[in-house]
């Protein structure tokens, strides 16, 4: 794990100084509610401890020079003037590029930057840089910015200047992440609430090791067939359509399924966050029920998902799995029983090794704290 120490050592050795502060913001992975941000639906969502950490000191001639120490490399952008470039310094520099269009007056900086969570794996890297930025210039300028406006600030961002056209999840459970519990959004009202999660499981997140880049993937065309069956039905999202109404309808095959999955999917989600939060078996089965949906229906699964859930569901002491995440490639996750991970990760991890030849990661998350900012010393 990264610590405050080590991020500010890492200044310390480029800038030959101290850093002012200290910026950290978590990735996440997202229990249940998949697909169903952009759609007006319900997310449950938590932060984990894997973070990207930037250290940074303030500049007063308006450039920023940002030191990845994952990429070796170290990218400038002034604030005065924004052009588009390709590569990670892109989210920092859409992060100034959304303030300055808000009218917030920003300083400069020299920073050092460090993440460990698993780039373009499901697991919100993007949200990470993004929010870790955004805290860095609010804590330079002062700037008095509420959480959720902060979740807002970037995901506009990602999809104006990265080009990403993405939900508002990844964003707000970065910005406002809680300890021990999942995040219950309504993505509509932003009416949100925290969720304890279940005491006899843990969460283990297992990586297949594929990866995809998520502006080029399928996701906007997703989107975008979600949009088209809204208007299908004369409705501004697809929160409004029932099950019923979906499968009576003339809808294509295709805008059907994809459809019924987000309708399902926010039904499933719902019935988490209300009904059988604290109950693993209950929570496992609507899990395995969303794989199959994001598999069959949405279409966003991959052969080393279906085949890492696959082999996780049949593993013992696990109550459910599926993938997290924009999907395509990356990371799934298991809910499974206390005690039995070690045993868990083993069996699963051997037994995918030999079907697909991939080297697949795991690891245990609790849900941890979402961005803060800390003073250097
Ligand atoms: C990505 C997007 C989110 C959300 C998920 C799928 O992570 O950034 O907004 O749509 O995919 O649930």
């Amino acid at each position: 794990m990264i610590t405050t120490d080590f991020i500010a050592a890492a200044f310390q050795a480029r800038y030959g100084s101290t850093p002012d502060f200290i910026s950290r913001a978590p990735g996440r992975v997202n229990l249940i509610g998949e697909h169903t941000d952009y759609n007006d639906g319900f997310v449950l969502p938590l932060g984990i401890p894997h973070s990207t950490w930037i250290a940074f000191k303030r500049r007063n001639d308006g450039a920023v020079n940002l030191h990845s120490l994952d990429f070796n490399q170290t990218e400038s952008f002034s604030l005065s003037e924004f052009a588009r470039g390709t590569g990670w310094i892109e989210y920092a520099k859409g992060v100034a590029w959304t303030l300055r269009e808000q009218g917030f007056a920003l300083s400069g900086f020299d920073g050092v930057v460090k993440t460990d969570v698993p780039i373009g794996a499901g697991l919100s890297s993007s949200a990470a840089i993004e929010l870790a930025t955004l805290n860095a210039f609010a804590a330079l300028s002062d700037l008095a910015i509420e959480p959720m406006r902060k979740a807002t600030l970037a995901q506009r961002a990602e999809r104006e200047w990265v080009g990403m056209n993405c939900g508002m999840m990844d964003q707000m459970i970065s910005a406002m992440g809680k300890k021990g519990n999942a995040l219950f959004l309504d993505c509509r009202s932003l009416d949100h609430r925290y969720v304890p999660l279940p005491s006899d499981a843990v969460i283990v997140v297992m990586d297949t090791g594929t990866r995809r880049e998520l502006k080029d993937s399928r996701y906007n065309e997703r989107r975008a067939e979600c949009e088209a069956a809204a208007k299908f039905f004369g409705k501004a999202s697809l929160r409004d359509v029932s099950l019923d109404e979906c499968n009576r309808s003339a809808l294509s095959d295709t805008l059907k399924r994809r459809a019924r999955h987000v309708i399902s999917e926010n039904a499933r989600a719902l019935k988490v966050a209300n009904d059988v939060s604290t109950d693993s078996r209950a929570i496992g089965t609507l899990l395995n029920e969303s794989h199959q949906s994001l598999r069959d229906d949405f279409e966003v699964s991959s052969p080393a998902l279906d085949a890492m859930v696959e082999m996780a569901q049949q593993t013992d002491g696990c109550y459910g799995a599926r993938m997290t995440g924009a999907g395509f490639a990356g990371c799934a996750i298991a809910l499974v029983e206390k005690g039995c991970e070690a045993a868990f990760i083993r069996q699963v991890g051997a037994r995918y090794q030999v079907a697909t030849s991939l080297s697949p990661s795991f690891f245990v998350v609790e849900a941890s704290d979402g961005a803060e900012v800390f003073e250097a010393r």
